[in-house]
């Protein structure tokens, strides 16, 4: 195993290390006195020595109301006040363990084994569960780090292809929130399996810095919201058809288009260019995107953008970029010239969309 760097937190500092060996040879030589672990690993983790609990990974799955069962299995299963739970999967089974882990019996141990590049290169460092309730995604959770994180990065050969955009877009938009100079060098970095281990090496070294400087969300860490607002709504309008990071990446699209749309030099820049040119490759390729879009109504996306738990009462708080193209928080006052601009950004990022994949077809 290779050592990336100790992460520091307020509940103090857990080391992040990265595998080439098989998920089941990183689980075996893991800690954890019960595992749940994505279904998808169900094969490869039969008849392991400690118990455990599969989990089917979608939406439903991180239900408030599916997390009780989930508890009550772990009980069964034997997990006690001493015990360590090691989670292994994506965003889906990070959230629900990270969860569990936070209070069950008021708080357990747990170490996680991200399997998809999602949460390779974005969601394992961080700490934080989040869990959907009704309609409303990701409406509670909490921030609970893990004792240790080990990134089995020869997981990825299995991802269908959106999993790996979704990663990739995840990565890009860590790395350019970050610094030029990590952006520059994650767009020289191989875009297949071969540049795996170095893509999640730049954006958790990126990213760690955002954790760093403001652990709980409170400032610098929000400007990762970037293409968050749109994405969650898109997500929601497509009934999760289009995956968290391809929905972030389209995200990011629109915000830049909609910051564009109040200063048409900005497109000029470098490095948004970069990151639009970056952004539209890794979408451009993949099957049924554009379609998903087309599907998205505006009386349905701003139902679901207005739910969005990054606003206020008053204002729309989207992060979009100034006029050399670096992040910030923005406040749009709730009236029809905001909602126009936020939909002309969507429009325009899913007519681009739709324009990549034509030329590549
Ligand atoms: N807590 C956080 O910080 C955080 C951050 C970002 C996203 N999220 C959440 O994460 C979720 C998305 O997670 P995700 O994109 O990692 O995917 P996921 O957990 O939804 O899994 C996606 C699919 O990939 C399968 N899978 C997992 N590993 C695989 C592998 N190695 N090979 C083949 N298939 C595999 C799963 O079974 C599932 O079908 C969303 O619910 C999102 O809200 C949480």
């Amino acid at each position: 195993m290779q050592s990336l760097f100790e992460i520091q937190s307020a509940s103090g500092s857990h080391p992040v290390l990265l595998s080439e060996q098989r998920v089941r040879d990183v689980v075996e030589a893991c800690e954890g006195t019960i595992i749940l672990a994505d279904g998808f690993f169900r094969d490869q983790l039969q008849g392991l020595s400690r118990p455990v609990l599969f989990i089917e990974a979608t939406e439903e799955a991180k239900d408030f109301t599916a997390i009780a069962p989930l508890v009550e299995e772990c009980r069964r299963l034997g997990l006690a006040r001493n015990g360590h739970i090691l989670a292994v999967g994506g965003g889906v089974v990070q959230d629900i363990a990270c969860f569990i882990a936070t209070v069950y019996m008021r708080g357990v141990k747990w170490t996680f084994l991200p399997t998809t590049l999602l949460a390779m290169v974005d969601s394992c460092i961080g700490g934080k569960s989040s869990v959907n309730v009704g309609a409303f995604k990701n409406l509670v959770g909490s921030f609970y780090p893990p004792e240790r994180i080990v990134v089995p990065t020869a997981a990825v050969e299995t991802l269908p292809p959106e999993h790996v955009a979704a990663g990739r877009c995840e990565a890009a938009k860590i790395c350019f929130a970050r610094s030029d100079e990590i952006f520059t060098n994650y767009l020289g970095q191989a875009s297949d399996i071969e540049g795996v281990a170095s893509i999640v090496a730049l954006s958790l070294g990126a990213k760690r810095w955002f954790v760093e400087v403001d652990e709980f969300d409170q400032n610098e860490r929000l400007l990762l919201n970037f293409g968050h607002s749109f994405g969650h709504a898109l997500e929601s309008c497509t009934d999760y058809l289009v995956t968290h990071g391809v929905a972030v990446g389209v995200g990011c699209l629109a915000a830049v288009e909609m910051s564009a749309a109040a200063n048409p030099a900005l497109k000029q820049v470098p490095r948004v260019s970069a990151l639009i040119e970056n952004l539209l490759e890794i979408l451009g390729g993949l099957d049924g995107l554009p379609a998903a879009l087309e599907g998205v109504s505006r009386e349905d996306f701003f139902r679901y953008w207005q739910s969005d738990k990054k606003h206020n009462p008053n204002a729309y708080r989207p992060i979009l970029l100034d006029e050399q193209g670096f992040l910030y928080r923005a406040e749009l006052i709730r009236d029809a010239a905001a909602d126009n601009a936020i939909w002309g950004g969507f429009e325009a990022a899913r007519r681009k969309v739709a324009e990549q994949a034509r030329i590549g077809a």
